[in-house]
């Protein structure tokens, strides 16, 4: 029963973290996806500007320039750079949003020394440049830390961009700006740039830290609940074994009350004698008119001996038999004199001397009946096997010591040893030799110690002696 609780729960929480490491893998699949969208929205959007400026802006301020109302070598990069307008928006974009995206334009031969490729940036700028891919994404490890890196080409280039991008034909005021010796782009396919963020990893944890905070909450609720749910039908159903347990156990002790009321009789038999005899010599007395007040007297102190003597015998019985008494700490010689005071009939009506050896009078901590009546089994089978050997004299010799830290009760007798193999059966239910015998006393026995935090074993001591010791847990 325990055995299959812990699995449940073994279980329960493997199947828990399951749905978690599920989750929270979903939802990090979806915070990807989230950022790349939005990193490809973004990016979308500086691209339409770009086009915007070289479709619109430009041509107009060429047409400006034709007409003279423009001088015919001006220029001034808030007005006709792309790169720089586009990444004036993405710092606007920046702060209106709290975007943690890292932007970036690299280019091939670039005219700002800022939009110089690194390693990296350069191979991705071949593949666009190859057409090997239309857009980029990669989880990257830079000194950051883990960022998710999505790359745009820029598109729209057209012969119309090499009016600035070649120092042949750039604006006077721009060559002077931009120092641009050198740039000579002949093919305009030769212009390979890419706009790219970085996101870090951790940012976009963030992203659905709501939802996760929720939905993992309510999961580890509903698993709470299950799991407290598993364990309520789990201690009902350990109650009820314990009830069972209960009530077996004081079955077993009911059991073994026709024997008991047997045991009254006998206990009585002498002091009903006594009183019987008492009354004759009383009715004698007085036929004989010899009856004084003196003879009255030793009369009602001869009687009331007696009959406390038997009121003491029944009242030794109701408590044994007297269900759920309480755990109590007892000496162990207390528990001794008070089974051999209940089995005296038995004893002497099979001859068996009863030897005591307490060496150690210590303390336990146990139910006082249940020890009882776990000695009384021990006493009431070796009483059964007297019955059928030989021995004499009939011998059950009571010690008690202390060994390994634990506290020991060992009952010996000297009817015979037991056969080896039924040694190792013999605390198992259903296990007799006896005809008549259900099995279940020393099966019961074993049961009473083990609540009790004791255990039984029997050996053999020698070909005649036997040995059954109740070890006690030193508490
Ligand atoms: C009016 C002149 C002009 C024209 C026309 C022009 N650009 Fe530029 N471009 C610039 C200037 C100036 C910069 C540097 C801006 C800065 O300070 O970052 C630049 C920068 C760039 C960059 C960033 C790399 C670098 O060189 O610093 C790219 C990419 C780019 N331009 C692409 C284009 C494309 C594509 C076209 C044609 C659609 C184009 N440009 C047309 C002036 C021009």
């Amino acid at each position: 029963m325990r055995y299959k609780f812990q699995l449940i729960v073994g279980a329960f929480i493997f199947v828990y973290l399951l749905v978690s490491a599920l989750v929270l893998n979903f939802y990090n699949d979806l915070a990807m996806k989230d950022a790349k969208k939005e990193a490809y929205y973004v990016l979308e959007s500086i691209n339409s500007v770009r086009e915007y400026i070289a479709g619109v802006q430009r041509p107009l301020i060429e047409q400006l320039k034709e007409q003279g109302i423009l001088k015919e070598d001006f220029f001034d990069e808030r007005l006709l750079s792309s790169s720089y307008i586009s990444r004036e928006i993405y710092n606007i974009q920046k702060k209106k949003y709290n975007l943690e995206f890292d932007y970036k334009l690299v280019a091939i031969a670039p005219l700002n020394k800022a939009h110089e490729p690194n390693e990296f940036e350069a191979g991705v700028l071949h593949g666009f440049k190859e057409n090997k891919f239309k857009e980029f994404v990669k989880i990257i490890k830079d000194e950051n830390g883990s960022q998710l890196f999505v790359g745009l080409p820029i598109k729209n280039q057209s012969p119309s961009c090499l009016a600035c991008h070649s120092s042949a034909n750039a604006p006077q005021q721009m060559l002077e700006k931009y120092g641009m010796e050198g740039i000579e782009i002949p093919d305009v396919n030769e212009t390979v740039a890419m706009i790219s963020f970085k996101i870090p990893i951790r940012a976009i944890f963030t992203y659905h830290l709501q939802e996760v905070i929720v939905i993992m909450s309510a999961i580890t609720l509903i698993f709470g609940l299950f799991l407290l749910l598993v364990y309520k039908m789990h201690r009902r159903g350990e109650e009820s074994k314990k009830q069972t347990e209960q009530l077996m156990i004081h079955q077993s002790r009911l059991a073994s009350m026709g024997e008991m009321i047997g045991n009254i009789s006998h206990q009585w038999k002498q002091p009903l004698a006594q009183i019987s005899s008492a009354l004759i010599n009383l009715e004698l007395y007085q036929e004989r008119k010899k009856l004084d007040e003196a003879k009255i007297y030793e009369f009602i102190e001869e009687t009331s001996k007696q009959i406390n003597f038997m009121s003491e015998t029944v009242d030794d019985f109701k408590n044994f038999f007297s269900p759920n008494t309480l755990r109590k700490e007892f000496k162990v010689l207390e528990v001794i004199n008070q089974t051999i005071k209940i089995l005296n009939a038995t004893l002497k009506k099979y001859q068996i001397e009863v030897q005591l050896d307490v060496r150690e009078n210590f303390e336990v901590f146990a139910n006082f009946n249940e020890i009882i009546q776990i000695l009384i089994n021990i006493i009431n089978n070796a009483k059964d096997a007297f019955k059928q050997s030989y021995t004499k004299p009939r011998v059950i010799k009571i010690s008690t010591f202390l060994k390994d830290d634990r506290k020991n009760l060992c009952v010996q007798n000297n009817a015979g040893a037991i056969k080896n193999s039924f040694l190792k059966v013999i605390f198992e239910p259903h296990f007799s030799t006896k005809e008549s015998g259900s099995g279940l006393g020393l099966y019961m026995s074993q049961l009473i110690a083990r609540k009790n935090n004791a255990i039984i074993f029997a050996k053999n001591v020698d070909e005649n002696h036997v040995a059954f010791t109740i070890s006690f847990e030193n508490l």
